[in-house]
């Protein structure tokens, strides 16, 4: 067994291969798929942090310093994946980014490859003739927290999952049913199971900066999201599960990345890319809406919830580059204090790209940006115990200093309820505000933003529309 390693090149020709469909099959949208989305890993107004006997309003601290540390390594990682199924560095990829493995963890991350090798392989046994399932809503809880999850089912006969939808990645993961406890907790895949599973014969390593790991197999299987099957879909079946995905800390069992394949640390077709391949859904896009409201979350698979937001409204942004769903943020402005003019972190002159990531709950930028959107609030700080580049304010003063972001043309405010992410601690008179510093330049655009907005994803168009909610 190897690592993985697939070209460019390969990508580039499926993708050519099996060009969008969606003109082909443009009625209405009436086959789309709604798939109800929840929140999970709690980060807001927290539940966590004292015990059996959680405060309400109250940040989730240990959850916000895991979520800041997996983003990081979720980036770290991503940026890699681009360069070698590129070729070339991200333009965005900070230079220390992507950090050599150090020898030792080289040595550990091959001794556990090792250690897997003997596993036996699963033969394909006959493909099992499927019926496409109805397509159909699940059912939906909201839960307190920061990421969107939501349900899909893997091979046949079905195994069901919860994963976090994640704009900002883009392969599937999940727990193996040879994985050891550190998987505990969470379903488990098991090709032995499934009539339509292939073993792919190769390993991956989703290795990070700080030599942490998820390791494992690469299957390919059928993947129904809702209705949709995503037929042969390559995705990792982890062996080890590094602390980031251990329950209870992480209560999903795993992960679907909704971003274009040159972030594929597989090197492989996202699932999205592979309904387009199988001409699945009536048209190439997806739209999200995320909301704190229960039961008003969703993922809509091949076309645009138009009961979710106000049509007139909608403005789209070309995809700058190909790989994270990165844009251009034409402002990012908050209202000055004291009557002042506008506190313009961002305009159409100072060049702002944005990753719209709903794998992300804050805004996160660079400490610079960070320190001017704050520098002038009164009782503003940096609570480095929460993570680095987190800022809080007094709570009674949050909501004077809401975003708002800029693009194509159009104005979208953040609310307070989406950008206050709850009171430092007990009896802390300041909160923790949604836009983080501990980053780069590039503003990555989290829930805290997407909470206000419709946003859909187009593939075939290569661009980011949002709208107003209804
Ligand atoms: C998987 O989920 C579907 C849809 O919710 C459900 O009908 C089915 O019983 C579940 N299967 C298992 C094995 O839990
Ligand atoms: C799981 O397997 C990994 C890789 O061999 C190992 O490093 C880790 O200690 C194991 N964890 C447990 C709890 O057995
Ligand atoms: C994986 O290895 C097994 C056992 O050697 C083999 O039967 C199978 O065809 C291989 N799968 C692929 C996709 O090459
Ligand atoms: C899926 O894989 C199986 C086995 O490799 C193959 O027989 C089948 O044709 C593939 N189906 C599609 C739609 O690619
Ligand atoms: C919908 O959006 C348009 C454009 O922003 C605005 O003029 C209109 O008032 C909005 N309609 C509603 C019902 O909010
Ligand atoms: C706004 O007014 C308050 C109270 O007068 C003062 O303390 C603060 O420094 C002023 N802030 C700015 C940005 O002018
Ligand atoms: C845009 O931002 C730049 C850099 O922050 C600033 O120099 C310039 O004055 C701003 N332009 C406008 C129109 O606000
Ligand atoms: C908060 O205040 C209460 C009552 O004054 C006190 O008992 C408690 O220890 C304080 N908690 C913290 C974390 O300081």
């Amino acid at each position: 067994m190897h690592p993985t390693t697939v070209s460019f090149a390969t990508l580039l020709f499926t993708l050519i291969l099996f060009p969008s469909l969606s003109s082909a099959n443009l009625d209405s949208g009436k086959n789309a798929v709604r798939v109800p989305l929840k929140r999970s890993w709690p980060v807001t107004h927290g539940s966590s942090g004292s015990g059996d006997n959680p405060t309400p309003g109250l940040v989730n601290a240990r959850s916000l310093r895991a979520h800041l540390k997996w983003t990081d390594k979720k980036y770290r990682s991503t940026f890699t994946a681009y360069q070698s199924n590129t070729g070339s560095s991200h333009p965005l990829a900070p230079p220390s980014v992507p950090p050599r493995r150090s020898r030792e963890a080289e040595r550990k991350r091959r001794a556990s490859l090792e250690e897997y090798s003997n596993l036996p392989g699963f033969a394909r046994e006959s493909v099992a003739a499927r019926s496409s399932s109805v397509p159909g809503a699940i059912s939906l809880a909201e839960e307190n927290g920061d990421m969107w999850i939501g349900a899909i089912s893997v091979g046949s006969p079905p195994q069901n999952f919860t994963v976090v939808f994640d704009t900002g990645s883009s392969d599937i993961l999940l727990p193996s049913a040879s994985c050891n406890s550190t998987c505990d907790g969470h379903n488990r895949y098991d090709p032995s199971q499934s009539t339509t599973s292939v073993n792919l014969n190769q390993t991956f390593s989703l290795t990070y900066g700080d030599g942490s790991t998820a390791v494992g197999e690469l299957y390919s299987d059928d993947v129904l999201i809702g209705g949709y099957e995503a037929v042969n879909q390559t995705l990792g079946a982890a062996l080890t599960y590094s602390a980031n995905f251990q329950a209870p800390t992480f209560n999903t069992d795993g992960l679907l990345g909704l971003g274009f394949p040159q972030i594929s640390v597989y090197g492989q077709p996202p699932v999205f890319q592979t309904l387009i391949s199988d001409g699945a859904v009536p048209e190439s896009l997806f739209g999200i809406t995320l909301s704190s409201v229960s039961g008003k979350s969703e993922l809509m698979i091949g076309a645009t919830d138009t009961e979710m937001y106000n049509q007139s409204s909608m403005v789209y942004v070309s995809v700058s580059l190909a790989a994270y769903w990165q844009i251009r943020m034409d402002g990012l402005t908050r209202p000055g204090l004291n009557n002042s003019g506008d506190v313009v972190i961002a305009n159409t002159t100072s060049y702002a790209e944005a990753i719209i990531d709903t794998g992300t709950t804050l805004i996160v930028t660079s400490d610079d940006n960070a320190q001017k959107y704050y520098a002038d609030v009164p009782g503003a700080e940096l609570v480095p115990s929460l993570g680095s580049g987190v800022w809080s304010v007094p709570c009674d003063s949050i909501g004077s200093i809401l975003p708002s972001i800029t693009f194509g043309g159009q104005a979208f405010a953040v609310s307070s309820s989406t950008f206050n992410l709850g009171q430092v601690s007990d009896n802390s008179t300041n909160c923790v505000a949604g836009l983080a510093g501990g980053g780069s330049d590039y503003y990555i655009i989290g829930d805290v933003f997407l909470q206000n907005v419709y946003t859909v994803f187009d593939v075939g168009n290569s661009r980011v529309g949002f709208a107003k909610l209804a």
